[in-house]
């Protein structure tokens, strides 16, 4: 089987990882986008995002002389065989739906150049039925016409561990409609399965949908635990027990059981939504009309931390000085889309408290789009002279912070811990009034 040569076009979180390993994994990859700054950023060795181990694997990319960047459609199109579409699907403004503006713009524009057989390979997160319609888009406008085929290849890597799982997937899924499509996939991740990754070969509307359904599982989830917070709260029975007892039963499982702030992030909350307005679309709407309640229990946690944060002020926050640890949507990631953290931040900010933020990753972008926060340099100085501490993202160096030392520099010792990441009892050893959602 040849070796085909790959093209990634959308360079963003999913596409330049995958490109990078891509070319790690020995192939010739072209990596492509329309902002040429990104480009130039890539070309040059840096990773435009935070992600641990990513950077070193692009500097051994670059040096193979595997891995090249470009802006030009012309070039992706002569250069590839097969050519992964990785941009973004990000909510629509005003709508629940998936903005599908990117993934129509880049298909259109490779097909305009497409002049030989190849493979064009979804990867982007999209509403069922988009594959079939842009089987149609590409075949219409190639000048290699019928030749042209589509096939999609959801991707389900997790930010924090995106090279782990763009390398050793735990499975890899084909949504093909020729053998010679899934001839072609096997051929472009032949060291991948080369480890024994399961692959799922189906057609392409089970495929896109096999990424909305994982996505919408997983939240509904963490929402159960969630629900299950507010059941507890109720009772004064403690939820971060209840998880432990019932991750036992093997059928339950522990992952994504975390009780807490809840879920963020560019991938579950648009997810959800964008699935649940396909399915109205579709008149199915009632089928995950459960995920309208997935979504309200996630909104009603930051509120709720919100209320918590204020009972421990004194019922009012005016005024108020409230150190706020964490910015990231989750630790061992800068990124802070649709992050709860900074949603319960700035809200408190809006209701006339002096919140100070420290992340450890997340400082430069939390400035950028929060440029109305107060930021600490580390998580002591975030602290001083606090009247509430509220942990809202769990990373392990706030996991770490050491009871007395934080005492010491607080004005009062309240703690609202968002994520349970702290052991309750040294705390409160420690002299601080403890709080989290779901614990008595
Ligand atoms: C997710 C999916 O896991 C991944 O497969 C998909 O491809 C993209 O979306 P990601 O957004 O990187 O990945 O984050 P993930 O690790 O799944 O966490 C999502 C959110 O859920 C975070 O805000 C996290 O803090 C929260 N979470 C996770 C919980 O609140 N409790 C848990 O038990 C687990």
């Amino acid at each position: 089987m040849n070796t085909p040569r790959l093209t990634v076009i959308g360079t963003g979180y999913l596409g330049a990882t995958h490109a990078i390993c891509m070319a790690v994994l020995g192939f010739e990859v072209l990596g492509v986008d329309v902002d040429q700054a990104k480009i130039d950023r890539l070309a040059s060795g840096e990773v435009p995002f935070f992600e641990p181990g990513l950077p070193e694997l692009l500097a051994k990319a670059l040096e193979s002389g595997r891995l090249r960047f470009t802006t030009s459609f012309q070039e992706a199109a002569e250069f590839g065989d097969v050519h992964f579409i990785c941009v973004g699907t990000p909510q629509k403004k005003g709508s629940h739906a998936a903005d599908m503006t990117y993934v129509d713009a880049s298909v259109t524009a490779l097909a305009a150049h497409l002049t030989r057989k190849a493979l064009v390979v979804g990867k982007s997160t999209v509403p069922v039925g988009t594959a079939a319609r842009l089987t149609a888009l590409v075949k219409e406008l190639a000048p290699a016409g019928d030749e042209i085929e589509l096939a999609w290849n959801p991707e389900f890597l997790r930010e924090g561990f995106a090279v782990e799982d763009t390398m050793k997937p735990d499975r890899l899924v084909f949504g093909v409609s020729s053998a010679w499509a899934e001839e072609q996939l096997r051929a472009a991740f032949e060291p991948v399965l080369a480890q024994d990754v399961p692959v799922k070969v189906t057609d392409l509307a089970t495929a896109e949908l096999v990424k909305v359904a994982a996505n919408s599982f997983l939240a509904t989830k963490i929402s159960y635990i969630n629900a299950m917070a507010e059941v507890c709260e109720a009772t004064g029975a403690d939820v971060s027990d209840l998880a432990e007892a019932l991750a036992y039963d093997t059928r339950i499982g522990g992952r994504f059981l975390r009780p807490g702030l809840g879920f963020g992030g560019g991938c579950l909350p648009k997810d959800i939504r964008a699935f649940m307005a396909r399915a109205e679309e579709l008149g199915v709407g009632q089928a995950v009309g459960f995920l309208r309640e997935i979504d309200g229990i996630n909104q009603r946690r930051r509120s709720r931390t919100v209320d918590l944060v204020t009972e421990l002020a004194g019922g009012d926050v005016k005024g108020k000085k409230i150190a706020a640890l964490g910015a990231a949507f989750k630790p061992n990631s800068d990124d802070i889309r649709d992050a709860p953290a900074l949603d319960v931040a700035s809200t408190l900010h809006r209701m006339g408290a002096e919140v100070t933020v420290f992340d450890p990753a997340a400082m430069d972008n939390a400035k950028r789009v929060h440029p109305e926060l107060t930021y600490g340099e580390n998580a002591l100085d975030a602290a001083a002279g606090a009247d509430v501490v509220v942990l809202l993202t769990e990373w392990t160096e706030f996991r770490e912070i050491d009871p007395a030392a934080m005492a010491a520099v607080v004005g009062t010792t309240a703690i609202v811990d968002g994520r349970h990441a702290l052991e309750p009892s040294e705390w409160r050893a420690a002299g601080w009034e403890y709080r989290a959602l779901g614990r008595p």
